[in-house]
């Protein structure tokens, strides 16, 4: 054998050694043969998560506000009065009062005794957290204590939200 093709032998034996060895490592990488790391594909984001990327997604304000109606806001917040009066010098009843709740801060009404949940929770009422915490109070503040389902329909919140938005102050123009 002339030392020209024992070189052949040996590169071949190289190159199939390596594509065998190297096709292995890829294809571990790829299925991932470890069954720990399998489990980590399973992982599902928390819920409020996704109700939170879903609200993000697919929140244009300004489409929203252009459904809302006062009167219509009125309506739906019989929804809410058991538990929160509205009305300026209205008190606390199982939820704290609303009146100027628009743009405060989230746990701010001293007499009022709030979940850990609202407290730590250190953003204000703008539009975008009334309108993900109406969608679905449960999981946009996880642990609060608001035993309240939620809106599911778009006209229903821009209109109770604007509805809040009156109940204040100073109400904001919509965006
Ligand atoms: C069954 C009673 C109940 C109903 C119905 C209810 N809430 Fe509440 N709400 C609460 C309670 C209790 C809290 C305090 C939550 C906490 O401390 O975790 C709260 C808190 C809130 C807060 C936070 C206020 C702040 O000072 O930070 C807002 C805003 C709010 N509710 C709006 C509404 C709206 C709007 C509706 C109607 C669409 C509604 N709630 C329906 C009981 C209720």
């Amino acid at each position: 054998m002339s030392s020209f093709e024992i070189q052949k032998i040996i590169s071949a034996i190289l190159i199939t050694v390596l594509v065998v060895f190297g096709i292995g490592k890829i294809s571990d990488f790829i299925f991932d043969k470890d069954e720990d790391s399998v489990v980590a594909y399973k992982v599902d984001p928390p819920e409020s998560d996704i109700v939170k990327n879903e609200a993000e997604a697919s929140l244009d304000l300004k489409a929203m506000f252009a459904l809302a109606d006062l009167a219509h806001g009125e309506k739906v917040f019989k929804k809410c009065a058991a538990c929160h009066s509205i009305n300026q010098g209205g008190g606390n009843k199982i939820g704290p009062k609303l009146w100027n709740v628009m743009f405060r801060s989230v746990g701010a009404v001293e007499d009022y005794k709030y979940s850990k949940a609202l407290i730590s929770y250190k953003k204000e009422w703008n539009w975008e957290e009334m309108n993900g915490f109406l969608i679905k109070p449960s999981t946009w503040i996880k642990g609060n204590k608001m035993g309240f389902a939620g809106l599911k329909d778009e006209k229903d919140r821009a209109s109770v939200i604007l509805y809040l938005n009156q109940n204040s102050e100073n109400p904001k123009p919509l965006p």
